[in-house]
Formats: structure tokens, C-alpha cells, sequence
């Protein structure tokens, strides 16, 4: 069996002049089992022919959005793909895409695809580099989009830096990846030899059973105020997120959250921190591993109105009392020397981050604790980013880069297994 047998692929070339490679990608796709619809921009017609597709995949090649208008043709091969591959991808239909433009086939295809999307970005450097650009590719990236390259090499005109279009084999192999990626999410739907494969994605957590928190606990006042916090449950929904895609039966306890539930994973919704402390200790006998990553309230008001405090009545005075610390508590519970469940505890910490974390860490007699300094506003709450210091009760530390919050996470579980498997 092939590679791709049977996966219907949807290969963009846009208006560059790496479309001439893409000839070859749509050989290599074919090659390896693949059918091959293929859409060409206006930009790509210049520098490369139809003809050349249509012989290279033995299928029609398709340019205009407004030819066969009753057959839809955008919203069929939207939903026919497996897998959309955009070679050369330029810093034009990227910025389409990342604003959800459809103005022409290709882009009106891309908006009607659910299936994964890969892309080769191919550009000059000053273009790739420029803000908008980098931007662009943000957004499709966390939007889930496979970015392969641009590399850095010789570019039209003699120049050399980066953006240059990555090989042909590289996007195929970048395509076949995604596919895996696809095939191994709870609702994945991949047809061809991808149909019910999981390879590629370590199911490293399978049968294990794990319980994240998430989002800021919010302890009210009266009816319509509260103590909160900025934490908008990213870093929390990531973890459960990603541990699902892994095999891990998750329980996500969250705090007020706009976030959707990610797939497979059983919400539970709480508001306040004592709240929190009932829906965790309610799971807690059945769980292998806890992640702690909610910001929850240390203190809460002694009482709440229970009518709206009037401005009349002057300032109030708020008697706050202390929450229960649910980290803590579940640290101390293992004080007999049990190892189950795994405690991950997270600190947001603003100065003098790694021993303010070090000494949480013992404090709470967690296994592995993520330091995250939340003075910094690429990382810790609300931003799609984080950076983070792992440290492990034994002495371990590993420093996470500027990363999005699911690679944060993929992290973090690669030390939870480790210590799962120790
Ligand atoms: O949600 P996002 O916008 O993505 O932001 C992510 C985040 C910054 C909230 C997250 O990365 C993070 O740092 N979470 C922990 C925030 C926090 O409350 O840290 P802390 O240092 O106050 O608490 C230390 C640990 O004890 C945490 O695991 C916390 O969940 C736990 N704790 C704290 C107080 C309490 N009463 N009970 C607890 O269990």
C-alpha cells in the first residue's frame, strides 16, 4: 500500500514563480496513491499551464469560480478533500486566507474545506519578514493550519534569505503528517490509508485518566460583582486538549470560560473557587494525573449581598476570607508516600519567577510544577502564547521557549508520562 492510497488531496498553487515545483508535488502526491485535484490562482496561470496539472494528475484542473456555476464546484471540492496542500502559498493568498476572503476558486475552495490545510509559503524575504506577513501566519497557525518552511536558500532574482519554498518531498511528507495529526483526533475523518490509523500522534496517555482545571475562579460579591482574575481557561483547555488527542480520558473542571469544550473531553463547569475544590475532590479517587492549571481565588468575600450594593451607601468594606488550596490539599492527601495521583501544579509569578516556583513547588508538594512569568505580555494569561519553566520534584528543569499554549502543554504531558512510566 502507498502512502496516501486512496486520500483525495486539494493542491492550491498560487502566483509564484515556486509554482513551477509544483509539478512535481503533484507527482509525488500521485505517486504515492494520492488523487490530486488541483486549483490554479490567476497568479499561478502566468507561471505555470493547466495542461501540466491535467497530464500530471489525470484529472480536470480547475481555475475559474465562475465556471459551472450550478455544480458548485468550490463547495464540492471543499468538502471532497482529505487534505489541502497550498505550493506555493504567497504572502498574498496567505493574507486571503488568514482574513477569510473569497474572491476567487482557490479561496472560496479553502473557505468550504474542513479538512486540514497545509501550507509552503513562498515569498521574498522582506516579504515573509514583514509584520503583516508574520501575522498572517499566526493566525493560520493557531487556527491549525501546517506551516512547512519557507527555507532559507537562493531566490528569484539572485537574492538568497529566507522564504524560500520548501522541496517538493518536505510539503508531501508535511501533507502526510497532517493526515496523521487528523486521523489521530477523537473525530478525525480521513478516508483512504488514513481511515482509522492513529500513527504519527503518540496515543501515549491511552487509558489514563486525567483531570485539568481551568480558567479564574470568580468569588461574588453581590449579584452582579466579583473578584476575578485574567485567566481565560487558554492554558487549561489546551492541556485537556491535547492530553484527549493523546488517549487520556479527560475531566476538565473550568471556570468561566467562553471557550468550546475541545472534543472528547467531559466539562465540568464551576464559578467559584470552593466550587472548584468539590468538582476536584469529587473526581479525584478515579483520576492517574491532576493538572492544576486554573488561577483560582486565594480569598473570598465573607458574605455576598444578596442584593446589588447601591454607590449610595458609600465604599464597601469586604471582609475576605481564605479559600481552601486545593493543590495543597491534594499534596498533602500523598503524605503517606503514594505516588497516584501525579500532581502538575502551574504558579503565575511576576518577580523573581523560577524560585518563587521552586518554592511553590514544595509548598504544595506537587510532582511538577510550570512557572510562568505573567509580566510579560506574549506569555501566561489571556494571550495564545506562553513560556515556562518546567521544574520537577526531583530536581528536573526544562525551559519552554515561546511557544503556543498547546505546545506548553505537549511538554508538560511528555513529563507526565515520564514519571507515569517511571
Ligand atoms: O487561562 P489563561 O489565560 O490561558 O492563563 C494561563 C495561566 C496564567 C492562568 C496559567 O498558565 C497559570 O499560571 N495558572 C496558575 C495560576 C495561579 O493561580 O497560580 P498560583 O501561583 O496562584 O497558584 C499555584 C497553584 O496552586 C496553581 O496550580 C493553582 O491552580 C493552585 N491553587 C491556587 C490557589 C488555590 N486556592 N488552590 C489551588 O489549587
Amino acid at each position: 500500500m502507498e502512502r496516501l492510497d486512496g486520500v483525495r488531496v486539494l493542491l492550491g498553487v498560487s502566483g509564484g514563480i515556486a509554482a513551477y515545483k509544483a509539478g512535481i508535488v503533484a507527482r509525488l502526491l500521485v505517486g504515492a496513491g494520492a488523487s490530486v485535484d488541483t486549483v490554479l490562482t490567476r497568479g499561478a496561470e502566468r507561471f505555470v499551464g493547466t495542461a501540466t496539472f491535467e497530464g500530471l494528475t489525470g484529472r480536470p484542473v480547475r481555475t475559474e469560480v465562475w465556471e459551472d456555476i450550478a455544480t458548485q464546484t468550490h463547495v464540492g471540492l471543499g468538502r471532497s478533500a482529505d487534505v489541502a496542500l497550498i505550493y506555493p502559498a504567497t504572502a498574498h493568498v496567505m493574507a486571503k486566507l488568514a482574513g477569510g476572503l473569497a474572491d476567487d476558486l482557490l479561496t472560496t475552495t479553502l473557505l468550504a474545506a474542513t479538512c486540514p490545510l497545509v501550507l509552503a509559503p513562498a515569498m521574498h524575504t522582506e516579504m515573509w519578514q514583514h509584520a503583516a506577513t508574520r501575522h498572517n501566519a499566526e493566525v493560520l497557525r493557531q487556527r491549525g493550519a501546517h506551516l512547512v518552511g519557507p527555507d532559507d536558500g537562493v531566490l528569484m532574482g539572485g537574492d538568497s534569505g529566507p522564504g524560500r519554498v520548501v522541496d517538493p518531498q518536505v510539503a508531501v511528507d508535511a501533507v502526510v503528517a497532517a493526515l496523521e495529526d487528523r486521523a489521530a483526533t477523537p473525530d478525525g475523518q480521513v478516508s483512504g490509508s488514513f481511515a482509522g490509523r492513529t500513527a504519527g500522534v503518540d496515543r501515549d496517555l491511552e487509558g489514563t485518566r486525567v483531570l485539568v482545571t481551568a480558567g479564574g475562579t470568580r468569588e461574588p460579591i453581590d449579584p452582579v460583582r466579583f473578584l476575578g482574575n485574567r485567566s481565560s481557561g487558554k492554558m487549561g483547555f489546551a492541556l485537556a486538549e491535547v492530553a484527549a488527542s493523546r488517549g487520556a480520558d479527560v475531566v476538565l473542571v473550568a471556570a468561566p470560560s467562553t471557550l468550546p469544550t475541545p472534543a472528547g473531553v467531559q466539562r465540568v463547569d464551576v464559578t467559584t473557587a470552593l466550587e472548584m475544590y468539590h468538582a476536584v475532590f469529587a473526581h479525584i479517587d478515579a483520576m492517574d494525573v491532576v493538572v492544576k492549571a486554573a488561577a483560582v481565588a486565594d480569598f473570598r468575600p465573607s458574605s455576598t449581598a444578596t442584593s446589588k450594593l447601591k454607590k449610595d451607601a458609600g465604599a464597601p468594606s469586604i471582609e475576605l476570607v481564605p479559600n481552601p488550596d486545593i493543590l495543597a490539599e491534594l499534596g498533602a492527601r500523598r503524605d503517606g508516600g503514594a505516588d497516584r495521583p501525579i500532581l502538575v501544579g502551574f504558579a503565575a509569578e511576576t518577580d523573581d519567577v523560577e524560585a518563587a516556583g521552586l518554592a511553590k513547588l514544595k509548598r504544595k508538594g506537587a510532582d511538577l510544577l510550570v512557572v510562568n512569568d505573567v509580566s510579560a505580555n506574549d506569555a501566561g494569561f489571556e494571550v495564545d502564547t506562553n513560556r515556562a519553566i518546567l521544574l520537577d520534584r526531583d530536581g528536573g528543569r526544562v525551559e519552554v521557549p515561546l511557544s503556543s499554549k498547546a505546545e506548553v502543554a505537549g511538554v508538560v504531558l511528555d513529563a507526565v508520562v515520564a514519571r507515569l512510566r517511571a
